[in-house]
């Protein structure tokens, strides 16, 4: 596309957005469903296309750290810290809101989780908008992230104005969270950031808050991020003779492996390579579910990821997706 069809599309999009419209677009994690934030009209739009609960909260998009006063209050140093070293990118803060904030972003809390996206369509979009875009990953309640204009449209197609296409996500996996709204920073999610960058400017105090007092944060449910299809964690030790069973009782299986090599050959067993590097694997779980998904399996077997921090995010999510977590 020319850059003055690009520029059209945007001032497009900006129009939708004004007139209380829904535009998907681009970031650098995943795809987001976004809607003018001060809009409480066009924000409830984006529950009903999404089938997501109204307590939920939806993170706000915003094209510069300096916009953060505007959205929230009592802003402490270590935001601004994150905010300095982070953005534009892959972080999402939780902070107290500022009054004006409608309950319909934050899901009635008195907080707001507010992010600098990066991708370069999300910033041309914002920086045109000027104003706030409400997003929340552009798929239905609990399923997987759209990594990829056409899940979009796969999936919410006739409920979006507009669907921005950038490409393949950079990461492939959403923004990690961290709420600075008390009085230590804590980790929501782990994401695309690893702890380990985060842990540089935390200095160790981030730790992951248990699940049982995050069930506002939707990312903590049980059965999130999941696929259609029931999906497995298995250990390497036990995944071919696991796999072997699951044949002769004639299932249909697909299977993502980042270490096991595929023993046999079954027109009833498609084999996923993934990548042995956390960040790669991230980059391709959410598509590469898509795909096993539309296989129509009977089981989705995943080989179980290494323990080490460096996996977190990607562990997270097969959890979720499993709904053990
Ligand atoms: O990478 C991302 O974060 C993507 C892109 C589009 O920016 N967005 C995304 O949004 O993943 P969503 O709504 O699918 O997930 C955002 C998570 C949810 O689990 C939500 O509950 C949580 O952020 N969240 C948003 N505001 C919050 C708040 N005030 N307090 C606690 N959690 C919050
Ligand atoms: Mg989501």
């Amino acid at each position: 596309m020319s850059d003055s069809a690009k520029q059209k599309q945007i001032i497009q999009a900006v129009n939708i957005l004004q007139a209380g419209g829904l535009v998907a677009f681009p970031t650098e994690t995943v795809y987001g469903l976004g809607a003018d934030a001060s809009n409480p009209t066009a924000v409830r739009k984006i529950f009903a296309a999404k089938g997501r609960p109204a307590d939920h909260p939806v993170i706000v998009h915003l094209a510069a750290p300096e916009q953060l006063n505007t959205w929230a209050r009592d802003i402490p140093a270590i935001a601004w810290q994150l905010a300095a070293r982070f953005w534009p990118g892959a972080l999402t803060l939780i902070l107290k809101r500022a009054e004006h904030v409608c309950d319909q972003i934050t899901g009635g809390q008195d907080t707001i989780g507010l992010r600098v996206p990066s991708h370069p369509i999300a910033q041309a979009l914002l920086q045109a908008f000027g104003g706030g875009i409400a997003a929340p990953s552009a798929n239905k309640f609990g399923r997987i992230s759209p990594t990829q204009a056409a899940h979009v449209q796969q999936e919410l197609g006739d409920q979006v104005d507009l669907i921005l296409d950038g490409g393949a996500s950079h990461f492939g996996i959403e923004s990690t969270i961290i709420d600075v709204s008390g009085a230590t920073a804590r980790l929501l999610r782990p994401g695309a950031i690893p702890l380990s960058e985060l842990n540089n400017i935390i200095h160790g105090t981030a730790a992951l808050t248990p699940a049982k007092e995050m069930t506002r944060t939707s990312g903590m449910l049980l059965s999130h991020y999941a696929p259609v299809t029931p999906l497995k964690i298995v250990p390497k030790t036990t995944l071919s003779t696991l796999i072997k069973t699951l044949l002769s009782a004639d299932n249909k299986i697909g299977v993502l492996a980042h270490s096991v090599m595929p023993t046999e050959k079954h027109e009833h067993l498609t084999w996923y390579t993934m990548p042995a590097e956390p960040i790669s694997y991230a980059h391709e779980l959410y598509s590469t579910l898509r795909a096993a998904d539309a296989q129509k399996s009977t089981i989705i077997l995943v080989e179980a990821v290494p323990e080490q921090e460096a996996w977190l995010a990607v562990k997270d999510r097969l959890k979720k997706a499993e709904g053990t977590v």
